[in-house]
């Protein structure tokens, strides 16, 4: 196969249309899962984007609207002409019924929410395979009343005659349940039909062919030029890292800058793996005085965030010149990143939004606009949970590929009110307590963070015979999908009792422990 046919030939075999779902990048991985490449674009995909794109099946997400309402988000109309097979659900389902002549009414006390068993009336096609009895997710405050002409039902609940509809000769079905979540047993049976069997697309979105393709990619792309990385040990920088230097060897260089706020031991390890047991050059610049220095007397979580952002590109800047020139920027922006991204342009050859962005994440300390870098962006294709496949099949190490999110500006903004290597050395020696013992207790996986905060203020304790006067440690620990909802662990006490005993007594400075028992909302996961 020749380059430019690599380079053309990903094109998504699925697009979602995305009605405002809170789901439909879970649809997306849940179709990746059975390794067919999908993408997320806006519902108003113009249909000769799509003809263009030639999926070989369209999925219309749920959304929060209402298809009678005026303004509500509807798909093109044109759409239902491409001769493709689409399946809408939930809403999705709702605008297709709608668009195709059907009719669509508020439940009138029949809304449903929550699980609900499915009666499979024609256990063909979309529903082969899928258990009468089984359970669907339900979350719907409208309902189908007429079919469309030609449409027929598939299934049905107590609460709604039409769970599942189909026009067979045109390949149209809908769901009024959420097939992708958990909650649905046979969800991801439905979702194998329709991918497929109905759409017949192969399985071959695998993290072997990803790795090729990329290789080939960037080897196209960079050519012999030279490449920078802005590399965190995180396990984007890393698994970009491992990939790069398969790619292109010796033209990538790492930057690894050490702000001084990075957890017990890992500056030393990222080294130790990278540069000596890998051979990747990895270039170590040692920036601890200079972070700590600029937050001398800073309060302000804000401000100690922008402080630590500036000094990041200003080092990085420094730094790129002193080793450079360097013609690429290396990034690991993801898939969300690309999804968020604004802008509606996408390429038609790709699905891809236009819109390049610079990934402006906190954890590079957003670097700025105008480097005059060129970018190299190989895994803005995938979600976090593809990049941990290849990292680990590039050999990256289960310490990383699992490792807890972990902010950008690190122990900074666990250590309230002002930043000094005192607190800093004590909070370090707290957070590895914490995590050598939930490691220990073999909870490290099932928990979403694990860590110690520091609190400027000190109380009264005794120790042996003599008062202490010094700070107290908080463990936070919690369980999450995404970070962006959390509850606190439920940890046994125990190992709350190992935890806090380790910290008293190892721990200079530290004379107290207490457990952060708030969710997320009210609270956030970080203190700052
Ligand atoms: P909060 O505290 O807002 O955190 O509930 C949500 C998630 O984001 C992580 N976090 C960061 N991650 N750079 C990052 O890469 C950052 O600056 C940053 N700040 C917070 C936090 O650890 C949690 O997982």
């Amino acid at each position: 196969m020749s380059n430019s046919q690599l380079e053309n030939q990903r094109t998504p075999a699925i697009v979602i249309l995305d009605f405002g779902s809170q789901y439909s990048e879970l649809i997306a991985r849940r179709i990746r899962e059975i390794e067919v490449y999908s993408l997320v674009l806006s519902y108003d995909t113009p249909a000769d984007d799509l003809r263009k794109l030639a999926p070989k099946g369209i999925l219309l997400s749920g959304g929060p609207g209402s298809v009678y309402e005026q303004g509500a988000p509807l798909s093109d109309p044109e759409i239902w002409n491409l001769n493709i097979p689409v399946l809408g659900i939930c809403y999705g389902m709702q605008v297709m019924v709608h668009q195709l002549g059907g009719s669509v009414t508020p439940a009138m006390g029949k809304a449903e929410y929550g699980k609900a068993p499915l009666v499979v009336d024609n256990p063909t096609t979309l529903l082969t395979n899928v258990e009468s009895g089984s359970t669907m997710w339900m979350s719907h405050g409208d309902s189908v009343r007429n079919l469309p002409l030609g449409f027929i039902r598939l299934a049905h609940t107590s609460n709604t005659a039409e769970a599942a509809i189909a026009l067979h000769n045109s390949h149209f079905y809908g769901v009024q349940f959420h097939p992708e979540v958990v909650h649905s047993t046979h969800g991801m049976v439905m979702l194998r039909n329709f991918v497929h069997t109905i759409c017949s697309c192969q399985p071959d979105w695998t993290t072997k062919t990803f790795i090729n393709e990329a290789i080939t990619k960037v080897r196209n792309q960079v050519g012999t030029k030279k490449v920078l990385l802005a590399l965190s040990g995180g396990v984007d920088s890393s698994t970009l890292a491992f990939l790069l230097q398969k790619a292109i060897g010796n033209q990538l260089t790492c930057m690894f800058i050490d702000q001084g706020f990075m957890r017990k031991g890992e500056p030393e390890f990222l080294m130790e793996f990278f540069d000596k047991k890998f051979k990747i050059n990895v270039q170590y610049i040692n920036a601890r005085k200079r972070f700590v220095s600029k937050l001398e007397g800073v309060i302000d979580p804000e401000e100690k965030r922008k402080i630590i952002g500036t000094e990041f590109i200003r080092v990085f800047e420094e730094e790129s010149i002193r080793l450079g020139p360097f013609d690429y920027l290396a990034q690991g922006t993801l898939y969300p990143d690309v999804i968020e991204s604004s802008g509606t342009n996408i390429d038609p050859k790709t699905g891809e939004r236009i819109a390049v962005k610079i990934k402006s994440h906190h954890n590079v300390g957003g670097l700025p606009k105008d480097l005059q870098f060129k970018l190299v962006e190989p895994l803005r294709r995938l979600f976090k949970d593809e990049v941990r496949k290849v990292g680990r099949s590039l050999g990256l190490p289960e310490e990383i590929v699992q490792r807890h999110p972990f902010p950008g500006p690190g122990l900074a903004i666990r250590i309230l009110g002002e930043v000094t290597d005192e607190k800093l050395n004590c909070l370090r020696d707290a957070d590895l307590i914490v995590r050598e013992e939930i490691t220990r207790a073999g909870l490290y996986h099932d928990i979403w963070q694990a860590f110690a905060v520091l609190l400027p203020v000190r109380s009264v304790g005794v120790m042996g015979d003599k008062r202490t006067y010094a700070w107290p440690i908080v463990i936070r620990c919690v369980s999450s999908e995404d970070g962006m909802t959390a509850d606190w662990s439920r940890l046994p006490s125990s190992l709350l009792e190992t935890m806090s005993n380790r910290i008293v007594n190892e721990v200079d400075g530290v004379n107290r422990v207490v457990l952060d028992i708030t969710s997320k909302p009210p609270g956030t996961i970080e203190w700052e």
